[in-house]
């Protein structure tokens, strides 16, 4: 595992878009899963500035998306669905084509996550994750308790995700009470890991992610385990500790 520090937000951000369009460059045909969230916006607008200047081609990728709530259809405006497309897709260039959803409003969502989960194999797996990290330690929307070996499933959303969603949807109560991640067993399984954390509120729970026991009840303590993970966040969020450990400040 390799962490860089940074100093602030933007900085982070910078740093992040650095590496994602590093990757990119080297694999334009690559299979991505991008975060969804507030912490990965300043990354993707960076990239979007980097493909303005003309330095960067994202049209081949192939995304798959990370998570969906149950219900929300894709082309509802609060589907992640449709922000991912307003966030990363659209201003990246990247067509619609080269996207497989995971359908909130599927008919049977249970085998729809099966289609997804073998769409993702088909592709030979994913070559990036980009991943946030949730107040409660979830990746995606596996919300704990999730070991490794979660698959792309239904569940019900925790306390912690609903209240975390709550400002998007307008009202705790609007928010669906059940989404679609993407597993565990898939990500963890990606070639390569790329963590943004930002913020004093995710601090104790980073420390807990890359230093604590390695337990479904921190999702994300699994990377502790994982190969080609990097995480990069900003001071704020980068306990001492975890700084000693593993960090290098930018
Ligand atoms: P945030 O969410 O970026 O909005 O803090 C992270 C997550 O829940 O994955």
């Amino acid at each position: 595992m390799r962490l860089i520090v940074t100093k602030d937000y933007a900085a982070m951000s910078d740093a992040a878009a650095d590496y994602v369009a590093d990757f990119i460059r080297t694999n334009p045909d690559a299979s991505l899963t991008p975060a969804t969230g507030s912490t990965p916006v300043g990354l993707y607008e960076e990239l979007a500035l980097r493909r303005q200047r003309g330095r960067l081609d994202a049209s081949r990728l192939r995304i798959f998306q990370l998570d969906e709530y149950l219900g929300i259809a894709a082309d509802d405006s609060r589907s992640l669905y449709g922000w991912l497309q307003r966030a990363l897709l659209q201003p990246m260039g990247i067509p619609t084509d080269n996207v497989v959803s995971l359908p909130g409003n599927a008919p049977d969502p249970l085998a729809a996550c099966h289609a997804y989960h073998a769409a993702v194999v088909a592709a030979g797996g994913l070559d990036l994750a980009l991943l946030g990290l949730g107040p409660n330690g979830h990746l995606g929307y596996n919300d704990p308790p999730a070991d490794a070996n979660s698959t792309t499933r239904l569940l019900k959303l925790s306390e912690s995700s609903l209240q975390g969603a709550a400002n998007y949807f307008g009202g705790y109560d609007r928010v669906p009470r059940q989404a679609l991640t993407m597993g565990m067993d898939l990500l963890l399984a990606a070639r390569h890991k790329l963590l943004v954390v930002s913020g004093a509120h995710k601090r104790e729970i980073l420390r807990q992610a890359l230093l604590g026991p390695v337990t479904p009840d921190v999702p994300a303590s699994y990377l502790q385990q994982a190969a080609n993970v990097t995480v990069i966040a900003d001071e704020a969020a980068a306990d001492p500790a975890v700084l000693a450990k593993f960090g290098s400040s930018l």
